[in-house]
Parts: C-alpha cells; structure tokens; sequence
C-alpha cells in the first residue's frame, strides 16, 4: 500500500496542509518543535484511529481550530491500494457543552465504526521514546502487540475489545466478593464466577493464540535484523511469557503456529492439532484451580492481560542488563521485523514512519536501517539533520522541510 494523499487541518500546529507523497520515500527535515513528529502521528492516526502517545484525543486539535466558528480538526488521506484508491477521514469536532471532540470516522466519505478503518492503511512507527518497549513495563509490550495485531485482524480487534470489558467486570465481582469475604466454594459465587469465566475464557484465549502465532513470526525475524545490526555479535530472542502455561510452548508448535493463521469461526490453527478451544480449556481449568487466590487477591490474575514479551540478548534479559544503546537496537529490531510479520500475514506491506531514528545510532546501525528500508513500498522518515543521511539516500527521496506546520519541497546542498 500507498499513502498518496495527505490533507490535515487544525491537526496539532499544522493548520492547513495539502500533501502528495511522490516517492517510495521523503526525507523530512525540520529543527526542534515544528512539526515533524505531528506529521506521522496524524499518519499513523490513519491507520489504527488512536493516537500513538497523545493522551486525549482532545490533544491533537490545533489550537488554530479556536478561530472556526465550530472548532474542528480532520485528517484525510488517500491510500492506493491493488483494488483501487481508497479514502480515509477522520473528524473530531467541538461537541460545545462538555469542551469535548466527537470523532468521525469515514471510508470513502461513508461514515463508519472506527474498528471499519483498520486495515485500510499499515503502518508502523519507530518513535524515539520507544525504548520503553524494552525498558518500560509489561503494559508497554502488551499494548505493543495489540496495536500490531488489531492492524491485521478485525477479530482481534473485536476480541481484544471484549476481553478487556469481561476483565473490567470480573474484576469489580472479585473485589466485591473479597470485601463480602466470601467463600469460593459457595455454589452461587462458583455459578457466578463461571458466568465471567467462560466469557474471558473465550475472548482470552483467542488474543492468546493470536498473539503466539504473531511472535513466531516476529522472533525469527527480529532476530536476523538484530543480528545485522549488531553486525553479527549479538543474538535477540523475543520469548512470550504467559501468565499461565498454555500447554503449547514446544518449538515445533511455536513453528506450526507461524505457518497459518487462526481462522476465526472454526478457532483451529491450519496445520495444527492446536485449537482455540484447546486453550479454552487449559485457560478454564487454571481459574477454576486458583479460584482461592483470586478471591484473595480480588483480581483476574491470568489470561493475556498479565502477560508480558522479554527481549533476551546473548541469553540476558534487556530489560535488566541492556545498555540504553542494546535496548534502543531491540526496539528498532522489533519495529523493522513487525514490517515483514505484518506483511507475512496480509501479503502486503505496512509503510513505515521512522521518527528521528538517525541521531542515535552508531555507523553500523545506520547503514542496516537504510539497507531494511528498500524492502518497503513507502517509508516517512524524519530527521533534525539532512547529513544523518547518506547523499545516495537522499538522492531517491523526495525531500521536504517543515518550519512551523509548513512543509515545503527541499534541496539540502
Ligand atoms: N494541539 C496542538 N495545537 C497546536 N500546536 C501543537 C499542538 N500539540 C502540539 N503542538 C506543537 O507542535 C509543535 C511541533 O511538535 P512536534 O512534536 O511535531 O515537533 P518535532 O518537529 O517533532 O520536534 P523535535 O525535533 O523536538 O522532536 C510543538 O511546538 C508543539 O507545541
Ligand atoms: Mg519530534
């Protein structure tokens, strides 16, 4: 796919902007605070309806859009896709009581749910601050996964969505059992429990199944990427780390796994004897086993919202002994292997957004990164320096500055 087409207003400081992407890559070199980080968060609005790190969605309306006699923001962009050209939008506009932002979403000017979205435009970005995806918490790498996986599939979207509701509702159920000091072996607590359990059994061991097969692509890839990048000295593994064992961890199932895809009304694994529904069970039976320790605990204590994803270097845990360099490399080796799992399971590339990737990066790493661009149809890279980037480089790019929400054609000799 082909991000042709980008028109924002009243998106962060970008007033009003008409953009059309001409080549395979544009190199977009602005200084400090004008806009280049805003220009693939709007992008990459595009392609999950959420923000990447803006906390409300309140916060990506300009301040320019104060002047509208209804403050609104939008962005709108063209994707060509084999079928054809495909037209996105997305519109916040002032609701006027509350100070708050309604959000439209539209595909091909036909308003639509923002889960009809996905799927129309990939994309991956690399921020600078996604270092946290191998120093920060388990919720960093949780919250990872799910936005590369419901890029992919709707189902996980739906899934996800579901399980995350049941947690919320079983939660407030155990804590209230736990206040009443209630005793797990009442037959009306268990029926009630059982209620919810079957619930996040079946919503849970989807996202579950779903997320192993997408690490065993992920893996292997990351790997030969950090393997180039460390130029041959280190070796990545990215392992999932279930909160409860799944019954599924051999190599050989982790390698069926990768070689199809869950189909989501059957729940099988193609060329697996591994089932959804085998994971229902085995998922089942460890609530029904530590019903005392949830009560307890007044929590959901498993399923795939306590799960984490360790990145072992050499056999040692980033996380633990990495260097803020060796971390910052897992990260990019993981955004860059996300490209090719994501076109292994769509048969079509993401474009990817690189958001300042040059500054930190040693002479090695550079040359890899620019090596791993070529097997995309489009990269948006930013940079504060043009010099971070080769002249060959630069050569094929189209390339642009930003200054104040402006962008404008550039030539940096
Ligand atoms: N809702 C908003 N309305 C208007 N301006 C905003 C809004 N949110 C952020 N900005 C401004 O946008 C400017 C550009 O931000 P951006 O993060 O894109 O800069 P950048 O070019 O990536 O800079 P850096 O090189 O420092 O990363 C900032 O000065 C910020 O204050
Ligand atoms: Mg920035």
């Amino acid at each position: 796919m082909f991000l042709s087409h980008l028109t924002l207003e009243h998106f962060r400081n970008y007033r009003a902007l008409s953009h059309d992407f001409a080549a395979p890559f544009t190199l977009i070199q602005g200084r400090n605070a004008q806009g280049k980080t805003n220009l693939l968060e709007a992008i990459h609005y595009l392609a999950t309806s959420k923000s990447s790190h803006a906390r409300a969605e309140n916060e990506v309306v300009g301040w320019s859009a104060a002047g509208e006699p209804i403050p609104y923001s939008r962005i709108r962009g063209v994707v060509q896709q084999r079928a054809g050209d495909v037209e996105l939008e997305i519109l916040f506009s002032y609701r006027g009581d509350a100070g708050s932002y309604a959000k439209q979403v539209r595909v091909n000017n036909v308003n639509r749910r923002g889960v009809d979205l996905i799927g129309n435009l990939r994309a991956v970005l690399f921020l600078p601050e996604d270092v946290v995806l191998v120093s920060g918490s388990p919720a960093e790498r949780r919250r990872y996964l799910d936005i590369a996986l419901c890029q992919i599939d709707r189902n996980y979207t739906q899934h996800l969505s579901h399980y995350q509701k049941v947690t919320t509702q079983r939660n407030s159920l155990l804590r209230q059992l736990r206040e009443e000091n209630a005793n797990y072996r009442d037959p009306g607590i268990v029926a009630q429990l059982r209620f919810w359990d079957e619930q996040l059994v079946e919503h849970g061991a989807f996202v579950l199944a779903r997320r192993y097969g997408f690490l065993a692509r992920l893996d292997p890839a990351a790997r030969g990427l950090h393997r180039e990048l460390s130029a041959g000295l280190e070796t990545l593994q990215l392992v999932y780390q279930p909160s409860f064992d799944p019954g599924f961890l051999g190599e050989a199932d982790y390698r069926r796994l990768a070689n199809g895809d869950i189909t989501p009304h059957t729940g099988r694994l193609p060329d697996s004897s591994l089932t959804v529904a085998a994971l229902q069970e085995t998922f089942q039976k460890k609530l029904e086993s530590r019903r005392s320790r949830e009560l307890a605990a007044g929590a959901t204590l498993y399923g795939p919202h306590r799960d984490d994803l360790a990145f072992l270097v050499n056999e040692r845990d980033l996380r633990t002994y990495g260097s803020r360099g060796q971390q910052r490399t897992g990260a990019l080796a993981l955004k860059l292997a996300e490209v090719q799992a994501m076109t292994a399971e769509t048969g079509e590339s993401p474009i990817l957004l690189l958001d300042d990737v040059m500054s930190e990066l040693d002479a090695q790493r550079r040359a890899t990164l620019l090596a791993a661009l070529h097997g995309v149809p489009q990269a948006v890279v930013t940079t504060t320096d043009w010099e971070d980037f080769s002249p060959a480089f630069r050569a094929q790019a189209q390339l642009l500055h930003v200054d104040g929400g402006v962008l404008c054609p550039a030539s940096p000799s």
